[in-house]
């Protein structure tokens, strides 16, 4: 097993719940008109749909913003008795919903509820004038759902309730193209359980693992297994902090958030240095640039690659390899004031892993961070 490259394991993932790929990521969050502002602005998102009173929709507000294939939904609660109002109370701003496009949202809610899955949404068909949107819901870690989508009777913007939105404000994209993988943070114990449920209710496969003894530093620790399905479309790795001689990072987030939840969502680019110029130009922070030893280490660690180092090191961007290419990442500070959600950054050149050689100074600057909040 150990000698399967990743390609090679996704292809032992069990086939009954076909997945086409990310289909939307949901936030719940204080205020949607000023979050979706700050991802036009910072991210080069592009305004797509809106739900809310003038839409017929009463209780909440929703602002889906397009980028690539990525879509995300900021939504809003308009009064303090729902749901969305409760999980913005106790997590902050933060990721409800990882929606999943399927050819069958029945079919999807049928096979995992039958192996296990805890039922958010029942199946449900929507309809307006362009069509039919099928779709049903079950819950993953802590209160975080997965929705399966089914569009292919579908010929609107979004979903029904939605209409488009027009905006004066366009700011241009930054070079973002789809989700790449989204990370969970789990608690004490809790990493093992959450990857046979997804073996178990999903059909995945685990890829990847690294221990603490893989990921530490002088003084925290972590835990990590990474599970996809079939066509690798959709990767999950699942963090669960580990004893250090500090407070592990998982363990501030989990503090935090106040529960599991959504660490970090990766978007794919395929010129790394540009859209992070980009982004950086546009006011989002990233984690500080290693120190210059790891740019001098560069050419051993991963042999030869087709970029200049110096703009990689003037960036910060961190660069790692396995048997089938290399991969460049690089991390943003927390999108909010709770030390919780971030974005990586990510260009593959054929590698399929996750940075493993790059954990040791990610978390060396993630600790500095967390040591300036009084966390460490
Ligand atoms: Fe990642």
């Amino acid at each position: 097993m150990e000698s399967l490259t990743v390609s090679q394991k996704m292809t032992q993932a069990k086939d009954f719940l076909p997945i086409n790929g990310t289909d939307h990521i949901e936030f719940y969050v204080g205020n949607a008109k000023q979050a979706a502002h700050y991802y036009k602005t910072a991210f080069g998102f592009q305004s797509l749909a809106y739900a809310g009173p003038e839409t017929g929709v009463r209780d909440r507000a929703s602002y889906v913003l397009q980028q690539g294939k990525i879509r995300l939904v900021l939504t809003t609660p308009l009064n303090s008795k729902t749901a969305i109002s409760e999980h913005i109370k106790i997590h902050g701003d933060g990721v409800k919903i990882l929606a999943l496009w399927v050819d069958d949202a029945y079919k999807a809610f049928e096979e995992t509820v039958s192996r296990g899955g805890k039922v958010y949404m029942e199946p449900v068909t929507l309809k307006d004038n362009d069509g039919e949107v099928r779709m049903s819901g079950i819950y993953t870690y802590g209160e975080t759902v997965h929705l399966f989508v089914e569009r292919k009777n579908y010929a609107g913007l979004f979903l029904p309730c939605y209409k488009a939105w027009n905006s004066k404000y366009n700011p241009t994209d930054a070079g973002l193209l789809y989700v790449d993988h989204c990370v969970g943070n789990v608690g004490w114990g809790r990493m093992n359980p959450t990857i046979k449920w997804y073996e178990d209710v999903m059909g995945f496969v685990n890829i990847l693992s690294f221990d603490d003894k893989q990921i530490n530093t002088e003084y925290s620790a972590l835990m990590s297994k990474v599970m996809s399905n079939g066509n690798g479309y959709v990767k999950f790795p699942i963090n669960e902090p580990a004893e250090g001689k500090k407070k592990s990072q998982i363990e501030e987030y989990l503090d935090f958030y106040e529960g599991e939840g959504v660490q970090h969502i990766a978007v794919a680019t395929n010129d790394i240095v540009t859209t992070v110029k980009e982004l950086m130009a546009r006011g989002v922070e990233f984690l500080d640039a290693p120190p210059n030893a790891y740019y001098e280490d560069l050419p051993n660690r991963v042999g030869k690659i087709d970029e200049d180092i110096a703009p990689l090191q003037e960036l910060g961007i961190l660069v790692d390899c396995d048997e089938e290419g290399y991969l460049l990442q690089l991390f943003t500070k927390p999108v909010e004031d709770r030390p919780t959600l971030f974005f990586e950054i990510i260009q593959r050149k054929g590698a399929q892993s996750f940075g493993a050689g790059n954990f040791k100074a990610l978390f060396e600057s993630i600790e500095r961070e967390q040591a300036k909040r009084g966390n460490l």
